[in-house]
């Protein structure tokens, strides 16, 4: 899959992508411009019990050297691009906030930078992925292209518009690329020459559609998914994550998984709610 890649940057990426060909990324790095989402208030407690799943954590600088333990073996994917949140008039007026050497030097198996092409600050963004693509070149450190929508974006979670933006990343030189998945999604992956990992997107109503999400994103030829809302925010976090490794490292088809997240469900495994979820969280929480 990355053939055509120096030593190092391989070595990096194989603790993202499993020796399957297979990538489950926990994404916890959404308070960067969400702030304490609910379910990822604590987030040394949040993913305590969900790294045996995983392959790689998503996350942000300041959470990984305050949040997460100096023995973390796993994959790091840090965010690398940021400068705006959810209380501004959007979210995509974004700079870079990491430089290359800071993130070898966090041992960051990658690092992410979005993209929100076709914005007002669209250019500027692509112009962060571009420069994070230059700088983390010298360290043979992989990069992310993310294909962000905000408020302005939030219908273009579709074939047209995410091949587009997808590709446009793979061009400039991104590693991986990650994208929402929409109808038509094999298109989309078959228009990007890079590997593509599947945004979890909002919280979805059913455990079958989570389930069906991830078997969908492999079905369709992408290599996995960075999820978040749908595990953190679940009622049972490990039951779910279970099942979604199940379908991406266990070849479990839905009925299965489903069975598996089922078999989980108990009250130790039921996540602690710190803290009452009010209107206002759950518009918050929705917002990408
Ligand atoms: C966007 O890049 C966010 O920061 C998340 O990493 C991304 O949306 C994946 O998380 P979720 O599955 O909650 O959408």
């Amino acid at each position: 899959m990355f053939e055509n890649m120096s030593w190092g940057k391989r070595n990096r990426l194989a603790s993202i992508v499993a020796a399957d060909g297979h990538a489950l990324m926990l994404a916890i790095d959404h308070g960067y411009f969400m702030g304490p989402t609910t379910g990822m208030e604590r987030p040394a407690e949040a993913i305590a019990t969900l790294l045996p799943y995983i392959d790689s954590l998503m996350l942000s600088p300041g959470i990984l050297s305050s949040c997460i333990s100096n023995s973390f073996a796993k994959g790091i994917v840090l965010r690398a691009s940021g400068g705006n949140t959810v209380l501004d008039a959007d979210i995509d007026d974004e700079e870079l906030i990491l430089e290359a050497v800071e993130a070898i030097k966090l041992n960051a198996s990658a690092v992410a930078v979005s993209v929100f092409i076709g914005s007002e600050h669209g250019h500027q963004t692509l112009m962060n992925l571009t420069d994070m693509i230059n700088a983390a070149s010298k360290f043979n450190l992989p990069v992310l292209g993310v294909t962000g929508v905000g408020k302005a974006l939030k219908d273009r979670k579709e074939k047209r518009y995410l091949s587009h933006a997808s590709r446009i990343c793979a061009e400039l030189g991104a590693d991986i690329v990650k994208t929402y998945y929409c109808d038509g999604f094999e298109e989309v992956v078959v228009k990007c020459p890079v590997p593509i990992v599947v945004a979890g997107g909002p919280k979805l109503d059913t455990d079958k559609d989570v389930l069906e999400l991830c078997y969908n994103v492999i079905q369709c030829g992408a290599i996995g998914v960075d999820m978040g809302r749908n595990v953190w925010q679940h009622a049972y976090p490990e039951a779910i994550l279970a099942g979604v490794h199940g379908i991406l490292h266990g070849g479990l088809k839905v009925k299965a998984a489903l069975d598996l997240v089922e078999s989980l469900k108990n009250d130790k495994t039921r996540r602690k709610e710190l803290f009452v979820e009010t209107k206002e969280d759950v518009a918050t929480s929705r917002l990408h």
